[in-house]
């Protein structure tokens, strides 16, 4: 029997039973339900967990329950005498820290020890107090902003946005309170009384034939096992992936493994049971076979197949050609070239995969994380044997996704335990599961070579990639097919070849990641661009504004951009920047110091949505007899805040205030399909689907009050109100008939991107529109440790039109985040770094100051002339941050992550050559 505790949980007394090792985390999520204190990681690397003990900041997850007896417990549930709690959640929203909030619990109480502790604090000292909890959204910048706010006592709000006000306001997200309350619930928040736990049983091994022996007796040792699954017990076919013809991942594995982490069986029972049945007590008898590790190995002739329908191991070849390649080169006055190689590069959301599944009836319903729900609910029912009807996905809130959580992960199996046991089924995926076995950034090979006249103007560009796209496809041929028409850069250059491969290997499946392979070829361009500048005398700005596409270029795919081309107007945003820094660090390095700065300069483009694919979006707006108004939206917000962008849209093309609605959000039994949250579309493609259901309702409206087309709405409970100048009409909802659905009135609107597909060469229209962004990065180099500080970064972003500039912001701020630790420290490596204190993440102390420049050159497709921005935020930081590196050292570096020791060996090898 467990002796209980008592502890003092936002000031009132509980008791609880908890083992005497379960973490304070623990009890108080699963124990006393207060699931506002996130679980990252269990090991104190992620700060989730942070709560208030007797007021001072710790990780729950490192405190046994049993130590906080008797002590006060302060959660994002509470508050504190000093109403810190309080200030902060408001300066939060104002703000926009939190974007996909799994972080926002822990950074509010940390936040509040730290102005506890020193209420007047700099920026510094704001982000010391903060230093032990990750964000990967937000670049902890706004993050601090809204601390800084609070120590000043300013009381910032968010405005809110009348009718026909809501484009263009920074208004607050709209599940921004439920954020900073702790109440928004993430797939491991969702708690049903009944359920089994299901705990996966994976391969320690990267290639191996398995067999498993009989499983009676395990279950007969653990008898709080329910289940034992293995592949015999799918229901339906035992595999799922992105593309319809390459459902190559199986849920368990049948007789073979591909990967260190591939699931053989699944434990299904109390938590106790799964946890407490260790994986050696199970029957699994692993032949253990030589795995391929990188390209290089899967392309050796004679390597084994990783799958039999692709006998060398190449899944996709990209290709794009334009003009005479060779002739480009000899009609060039200098030519560069170079090889690059970048790493897999792990998402690192702070929620890991979690959620459950239970069966109704006949039908399955699964409750999860994810960015796609359409494409779940059709692999879950491929899995189970089941029509699509019959499935029914309801997404949670999403704690951070950047493409990781587009691939199906733990759905299939909680469906078919769920389906089998008919009771609820819940699984949390531990850190190092989530990190071993889902997908990363590819890793690339690329040879790239590029040429310019004598004034600087391009002529040729070819490069040849190979991405490492692991054991399973995932959306490794999206990465194929996306880098040959990105790889030049967003530049003017008439010849142009470019050839890529996806290959398979045992690594960890590789898939989408903010950029799709686009960061990754624009390091190797943006470097061959500085080469070119030093070679020809010029200057790193002039050469890319002498070539950057503008309003009436051809692209390299023979796109002719006929509006919204914004690159030129972000050059020159970040003229004087560029050069008043450059000045700068010649001064600061005047004497040769051991911290050197430097200066570099990127830039980038990135076509929204899917590339030469149909990618459509439909959204729905519903007006019930009562005068509710319903947004019915499928678009998953993974943190970015489409739901708050979409409803700005549809607020202003219906005519009402944002907070008129209510919202329903990706459920499948609810909403359509607006597609995948993916590839910067949903601003763009959902965007439009929500402008045209706000405009279809308005003008059924208009139509039933014989108005003009710019009369005023007016909503009063059931009374809907038209005026049209003088005239006005009301009319009563009440006493319209109802559809199926509830409705009096409703609006719908679809949305496909105008695209062609590609012929042989890659000529054609890959994307109806294109990001654009220049990113100026300074930084100061340590020539002794190899250490780089970014210094600054200044960024100029074509979005088209900013929706929601604070939510702009947040992207641009979260991507260079991201984009900092491409460049600089994170490097996955199977088996060695699948955790977050061997995995390295900026924190809020790495962070440089930010500067960023909104340009808006409206695109006549896109909604209210809004274009995308999540991953055009990261692209171009990296290779800025390395055309730096080499300004300060003159040390041309060609691999990422830039780890110190790579970095003095660059520097050592510089000296030693001079
Ligand atoms: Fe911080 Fe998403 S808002 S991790």
């Amino acid at each position: 029997m467990t002796p209980p505790v008592t502890l003092i949980v936002n000031g009132e007394p509980r008791t609880v039973e908890a083992p005497p090792f379960a973490t304070l985390a623990d009890t108080l999520r699963e124990g006393l339900h207060l699931t506002g204190t996130k679980v990252g990681c269990e090991a104190g690397d992620c700060g989730a967990c942070t709560v208030l003990l007797d007021g001072e900041q710790v990780c729950a997850c490192l405190v046994p329950t049993a130590q906080a007896d008797g002590r006060a417990v302060t959660t994002i549930e509470g508050s504190d005498p000093a109403g810190l709690i309080d200030r902060l959640r408001e300066a939060f929203l104002a703000r926009g820290a939190a974007q996909c909030g799994i972080c926002t619990p822990a950074m509010i109480l940390a936040a509040a020890d730290g102005l506890r502790r020193d209420p007047r604090p700099d920026r510094a000292s704001v982000e010391d107090a903060i230093g032990g909890v990750l964000c990967r959204c937000t670049g902890y910048v706004a993050i601090v902003d809204a601390v800084m706010d609070v120590a000043r006592g300013a009381n910032a709000l968010a405005p809110q946005a009348g009718a026909g006000a809501a484009v263009g306001a920074r208004i607050a997200r709209v599940d921004g309170r439920a954020k900073v309350a702790g109440t928004d619930r993430f797939g491991a928040d969702h708690q049903p009384a009944d359920a089994l736990w299901l705990r996966l049983v994976r391969s320690p091994h990267a290639a191996a034939r398995v067999t498993i022996g009989d499983l009676a007796p395990v279950l007969a040792h653990h008898p709080g096992l329910v289940r034992i699954l293995t592949a015999r017990d799918i229901p339906g076919e035992n595999s799922f992936g992105v593309f319809p013809h390459l459902k190559d991942q199986p849920v368990l594995a049948d007789g073979r493994v591909r990967m260190r982490g591939d699931p053989v069986a699944a434990l299904v029972g109390t938590r106790a049971a799964v946890e407490g049945c260790p994986d050696a007590d199970l029957p699994v008898r692993y032949e253990v076979q030589p795995a391929l590790t990188g390209v290089a190995a899967a392309l050796e002739a004679g390597a084994p197949a990783l799958h039999a329908a692709v006998p060398d191991n190449v899944l996709t070849r990209g290709r794009l050609a334009r003009g005479d390649v060779a002739l480009g080169h000899a009609a060039g006055a200098a030519t560069a070239e170079g090889r690059f190689e970048t790493a897999f590069v792990e998402h690192a959301y702070i929620e890991p995969e979690a959620g459950y599944a239970r069966r109704v009836g006949d039908r399955i319903e699964v409750t999860a994380c994810t960015q796609a729900p359409v494409m779940d609910q059709e692999d879950v029912a491929r899995v189970l044997g089941l029509p699509l009807s019959s499935v029914r996905i309801v997404p949670t809130a999403c704690g951070g996704g950047f493409g990781g959580k587009l691939d199906i992960s733990l759905q299939p199996i909680l469906a078919v335990a769920a389906w089998l046991t008919r009771r609820p089924v819940r699984m949390v995926y531990t850190r190092i599961e989530s990190m071993a076995s889902t997908t990363k950034r590819h890793p690339a090979r690329i040879s790239a070579r590029m040429s310019a006249d004598a004034a600087g103007h391009f002529t040729a560009f070819e490069m040849e990639g190979d991405f490492n796209t692991g054991a399973y496809a995932s959306w490794g041929p999206t990465v194929a097919n996306r880098v040959p028409v990105h790889a030049p850069g967003p530049y003017r250059v008439a010849h142009v070849r470019n050839r890529t491969r996806a290959v398979y290997t045992n690594d960890t499946p590789a898939g989408a990641f903010r950029g799709f392979g686009v960061p990754q070829a624009t390091i190797a361009a943006e470097t061959l661009i500085d080469d070119l500048a030093e070679r020809l005398g010029l200057d790193r700005w002039t050469i890319r504004r002498r070539n950057a596409l503008d309003h009436g270029d051809t692209t390299a795919s023979g796109q002719v951009l006929h509006a919204s081309a914004g690159l030129p107007r972000c050059l020159d945003a970040l003229r004087d920047d560029f050069f008043a820094l450059e000045k700068t660090a010649a001064a600061a390095n005047a004497g040769g110091p051991r911290r050197r700065r430097g200066v570099g300069i990127a830039c980038m483009w990135y076509g929204c949505g899917n590339t030469s694919m149909s990618n459509p979006s439909r959204m729905r707006i519903a007006l019930g007899p009562d005068g509710s108004l319903t947004f019915l939206n499928g678009a998953v917000d993974i943190g970015q805040g489409s739901s708050t962008v979409l409803l700005q849209i549809a607020a202003d093309a219906l005519g009402l205030a944002p907070d008129r609605f209510r919202s329903v959000v990706g459920d499948t039994d609810l909403t359509y399909d607006a597609g995948k949250t993916s590839a910067s579309r949903q601003t763009f493609v959902s965007g439009n689907a929500a402008r045209l259901a706000g405009e279809s309702l308005r003008a059924r409206i208009l139509a039933l009050a014989n108005a003009g087309p710019g009369a005023r709405l007016i909503l009063e409970g059931a009374r809907l109100t038209i005026a049209d100048g003088e005239a006005s009409r009301s009319l009563d909802l009440a006493a319209l008939p109802v559809d199926e659905t509830g409705a009096v009135l409703a609006g719908e609107g679809w949305y496909d991107p105008p695209t062609t597909a590609l012929d042989a060469d890659g000529q054609g229209i890959p994307y109806a529109t294109y990001g654009f962004a220049a990113q100026v990065a300074e930084v100061e180099v340590d020539t002794q440790l190899g250490t780089v500080r970014v210094r600054r970064i200044v960024a100029a972003h074509d979005v088209g039109r900013a929706i929601n500039p604070t939510l702009v912001e947040g992207q641009i701020h979260g991507g260079i985040a991201q984009g900092l630790g491409l460049a600089l420290m994170e490097e996955f490596i199977p088996g060695r770094t699948e955790n977050l204190h061997d995995y390295l993440i900026p924190t809020a102390g790495d962070m440089p100051e930010i500067d960023v420049r909104i340009i808006e050159d409206p695109d006549p497709e896109g909604p209210y002339g809004a274009k995308g921005v999540g991953e055009p935020a990261l692209v171009a930081t990296a290779p800025a941050i390395l055309g730096a590196i080499r300004h300060a050292t003159g040390a041309r570096l060609t691999r990422v992550p830039v780890l110190p020791h790579r970095l003095h060996a660059a520097l050592h090898a510089r000296e030693a050559a001079e």
